[in-house]
């Protein structure tokens, strides 16, 4: 028998967590302001309208599907039960790659918020002198330090073994359980310190002023068609879509539970988590301690500035300054752990259903291939942004397209049935539609667009790092691919 979600909640919560990472408090408002601020939201909700919602329903049928019928959670075995042919399993080992990629370098930016949490507890966060940009110079030196590898290699032994331990015990005594207490003490922590920083006030400005800098909406900006990429790549990858990782989830929810309204739900939450929160929180904090011309500097700095740099800056000046940068760094911690657990998890049950693997030897397995390419992501300079460019940025375009084709325009039976089999709530039948023409459309516009952005960059990069990165992600590539030959399908009887 496979393994089951033991509650709905539990379910929703797991796949919540699958999607909001680091991706929502991070990402998310950087994208936003440095496209358009309130005109962002335009190609954003065009996105997830037309992407996002779809891709969600599609990978958790799919999932369910595969898990329930052929007793495969994953895309090499689910594409072959789809389609009837072999062949088939090949093309569905992008969705294994993509997460063990991923995963390869998301679990060293954990170490880095996991020391940061501890410095954070034990009051060793520098303070902020000054009220300009420049005064960041101490906060900047300090993120060095713990993403020195001498620092940050204990910490990561540390999340690594989280990460292990969540996965060792299984879908409902680990990934359940876990994200049953991680994901609302997140809400929560998350709550606290919007509200925090929406009372922020210094002479240099406010939460406020933040706020209406976060969505002024710029609609020159839409003329651009990479303010419309930036913001189906958001899409991508905060809902965690093309990933392998929503439909490894859904195999374990039984064949004829709800999946259309638990769907829907995901998104919800992950939206509000996204918008709502992350964009209340990061941006407005910075325009209110270094007013809106820093924060536009800030912003162009990126991600990791956002959250390492600037953050202990501004809960610096605060009262009780650890505790909120406590809170912020255990927040992500929550967000990118249930994240990461779930980028993991594919191998895992490609293993188990293939190989009949115990559980206990697939996790073991598993981890060791993570274990070699976090090596690569924390030992070889500028590996971290190839990984995150190819795995995370482009070619989860390409397995979601891959997944559309495989399941709306080769598969014999219908796809929206089995989106809507035990379902709270029908999906009408212009779904179908949405998918066969406009997601597909949409997603072949978006890939031809990244390919034309980076194969002259991917060209032109050609040092050492760049090609030992490259060399070990290809033979990645062809291991899974070898492993996917041998896909086994199983009869379920129920
Ligand atoms: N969906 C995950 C995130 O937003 C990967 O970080």
């Amino acid at each position: 028998m496979r393994e089951k979600w033991a509650t709905r909640i539990g379910l929703i919560l797991a796949m919540a967590g699958n999607a909001i990472g680091l991706g929502n408090f991070l990402r998310f408002p950087v994208q936003a302001v440095n496209n358009g601020g309130g005109a962002f939201m335009i190609p954003y909700l065009f996105a997830l309208l037309f992407l996002g919602i779809p891709l969600m329903w599609l990978e958790w049928a799919i999932g369910r599907y595969g898990g329930n019928v052929f007793f495969q959670g994953t895309c090499p075995g689910i594409f072959y039960g789809l389609t009837g042919k072999k062949k088939f399993s090949y093309l569905g080992v992008l969705a294994l790659w993509v997460p063990l990629v991923i995963a390869g370098y998301y679990i060293y930016i954990e170490a880095w918020i996991l020391a940061y949490a501890f410095y954070s507890l034990i009051d060793h966060i520098p303070k902020l002198t000054g009220t300009d940009v420049k005064s960041l110079g101490v906060f900047m030196e300090f993120f060095k330090s713990v993403t020195d590898v001498k620092v940050s290699y204990v910490f990561y032994l540390a999340v690594l073994l989280m990460n292990f331990i969540i996965l060792y015990k299984g879908i409902v005594a680990g990934i359940e359980r876990f994200a049953k207490i991680a994901m609302p003490l997140l809400f929560i922590f998350a709550f606290i310190i919007m509200v925090r920083v929406l009372l922020l006030e210094t002479p240099n400005g406010t939460a406020i002023e933040g706020l209406n800098f976060m969505w002024y909406p710029d609609f020159e900006k839409l003329l651009d068609p990479h303010v419309w990429i930036a913001a189906a790549g958001q899409i991508f990858f905060t809902l965690s879509l093309g990933m392998g990782a929503i439909a490894v989830y859904a195999s374990y929810i039984p064949r004829n539970a709800d999946i259309t309204l638990s769907g829907l739900t995901v998104v919800s939450l992950n939206e509000f988590a996204e918008v709502i929160l992350g964009g209340t929180i990061a941006i407005p904090a910075a325009c209110a301690i270094f007013g809106v011309a820093g924060a536009q500097n800030i912003a162009k700095e990126g991600a990791f500035t956002l959250g390492f740099v600037v953050m202990p800056g501004v809960f610096s000046t605060l009262p009780l300054s650890n505790i909120f940068s406590f809170l912020w760094f255990l927040l992500l911690m929550f967000a990118a752990l249930t994240s990461s657990i779930a980028l993991v998890q594919p191998l895992i049950t490609f293993l188990e259903d293939n190989f009949f693997f115990s559980r206990k030897k697939a996790v073991i397995v598993t981890f060791l291939m993570v274990f070699l390419l976090n090596q690569i992501a924390i030992f070889v300079p500028d590996a971290l942004d190839e990984m995150d460019l190819w795995a995370g940025t482009i070619i989860i375009v390409l397995t979601a397209l891959i997944e559309v084709i495989v399941a709306v325009w080769v598969y014999k039976g219908d796809i929206l049935e089995e989106i809507n089999r035990g379902g709270y709530i029908k999906v009408p039948g212009s779904l179908r539609f949405v998918l066969k023409y406009i997601t597909s459309l949409y997603l072949i516009a978006l890939l031809a667009s990244w390919f034309v952005k980076y194969i002259p960059i991917f060209i032109a990069k050609t040092d050492w790092n760049a090609l030992v990165t490259r060399v070990i992600l290809i033979v990645a590539f062809i291991l899974l691919l070898v492993l996917a030959g041998k896909v086994r399908l199983r009869e379920v009887k129920e």
